[in-house]
């Protein structure tokens, strides 16, 4: 076997044509109304009034400066994630995606999605956000449980999500719902039932997440008690595949559900090693050049992030990724789609050659956990169980 140390110089590699690879922009709005305990976005409750039109004047600047990367490339899918964006005014978002359009070409039937909470869309905003040009949106319903909504903190009961939803039907064609199972207190026959509900609720996408615990949250530093137990949690992953495979919604990514053709454009891209303009307090972007594959992450605080874009400078760090480096991050996006990725996106999104990762693949199908018939890189079902032991025989 060739040593791995032999086969990188820890040096990024050329992208052969930057240009061939799709590119996509994401905002960031960093203030919800209320901080939910189990999040870890780069979030925070707004006190006050916001500094709304002056942290689009940074969205826009900061843009700009963005702009030396991405010469002539058009922008597939455009998303608006937060933190809660549906605060904003629709004239906001109007002026935001306005301003977008003057500064980079969006491609004809360009995605643009745009985060909602249901405790934050004011009536009649929904059919102003479709006409500002969001043409897609993701509500954040998590449970069709009061009781589950009251302990994640959440700042709407089941009704209010229903009575956003009904709104939603009516102003736009292509949504998602997003939930979340493995909430205190709840069992098989109550996910069974928020299933059922989320279905009926008529959206074209659906994104269901086990709760995490994540570090640094109020749930880590107090856990919530009546957390289902392991079996359990098993049962309700089973049921949630189960349950939406039989109305229709495939499972395409570890979490995404979609109806035929409705799967997140902007995820896809994301998962597919594409190209992501980054926008926004704490925003995260990947660009390909000639000289490689550039990473850069902005500001988290929002009143540093505003200043730096003020001063000319809003992000924070970037580096380029070392050829070691990206077998592991392409195999860690790619291998989370159900249907893998085309076999030749590995050559012409890294710059590396396939030969360069010969022994990982081989290991990789050894053990079962990889398939490559029909020219794509996929997980077998036991990759898909065991996803974090095959995407580590990546890292190098
Ligand atoms: C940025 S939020 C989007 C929408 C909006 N902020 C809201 O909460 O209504 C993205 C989604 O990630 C999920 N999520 C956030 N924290 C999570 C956690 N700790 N465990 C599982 N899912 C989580 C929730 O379903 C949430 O809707
Ligand atoms: S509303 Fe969404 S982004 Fe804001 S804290 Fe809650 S889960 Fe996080």
């Amino acid at each position: 076997m060739v040593e791995k140390s032999s086969r990188f110089l820890d040096r990024p590699v050329p992208v052969p044509e930057p240009e061939s690879v799709p590119l996509s922009l994401y905002v960031h709005w960093p203030w919800c109304v209320h901080k939910c305990p189990y999040c870890d976005f780069n979030s925070r409750a707004c006190p006050g009034g916001l500094p709304e039109q002056d942290y689009i004047d940074c969205l826009l600047k900061d843009l700009d400066g963005e702009l030396q990367w991405v010469q002539g490339r058009e922008v597939r899918t455009v998303y608006l994630g937060g933190g809660t964006p549906s605060l904003m005014k629709p004239e906001s978002v109007s002026r935001l995606l306005s301003g977008i359009r003057s500064r980079l070409p969006l491609a004809p039937g360009c995605e643009i999605s745009m985060e909602a909470n249901p405790g934050a869309v004011a009536s009649g905003r929904l059919g102003a956000f479709a006409e500002a040009g969001i043409s897609r949106l993701s509500v954040g319903v998590q449970s069709f449980q009061d009781p589950q909504l009251r302990l994640l903190g959440r700042i709407h009961t089941a009704g209010q999500a229903e009575e956003t939803l009904g709104e939603v039907r009516r102003c736009f064609s292509n949504w998602n719902l997003d939930l979340m199972f493995g909430l205190p207190g709840e069992d098989l026959g109550l996910l069974k039932e928020d299933l059922s509900r989320a279905v009926g609720a008529g959206s074209t996408h659906l994104s269901v997440y086990q709760l995490t615990i994540e570090q640094g949250t109020a749930f880590a530093r107090r856990p919530p008690t009546g957390l289902p137990d392991p079996d359990e949690l098993c049962d309700m992953a089973d049921a949630v595949v189960s349950i939406l495979g039989r109305a229709g919604f495939r499972r395409y990514e570890v979490s995404g559900y979609a109806l035929e053709g409705r799967q997140c454009r902007h995820n896809l891209n994301y998962w597919q090693y594409g190209d992501y303009l980054a926008i926004g307090a704490g925003a995260h972007g990947k660009v390909s050049t000639k000289k490689g594959v550039l990473r850069f992450a902005k500001h988290s605080s929002p009143a540093r992030y505003m200043d730096g874009v003020r001063r000319g400078q809003g992000t924070a760090h970037s580096r380029w990724v070392a050829d070691r480096q990206l077998p592991f991050e392409f195999m860690l996006d790619a291998l989370r789609l159900t249907d893998g990725v085309p076999r030749i996106y590995f050559e012409s999104r890294t710059g590396l050659r396939e030969e360069a990762i010969r022994p990982e693949l081989d290991e990789a199908r050894r053990r079962g956990l990889l398939a490559d018939a029909g020219g794509r890189f996929r997980a077998t079902e036991k990759g898909m169980d065991f996803l974090s032991d095959l995407q580590e025989i990546f890292l190098i």
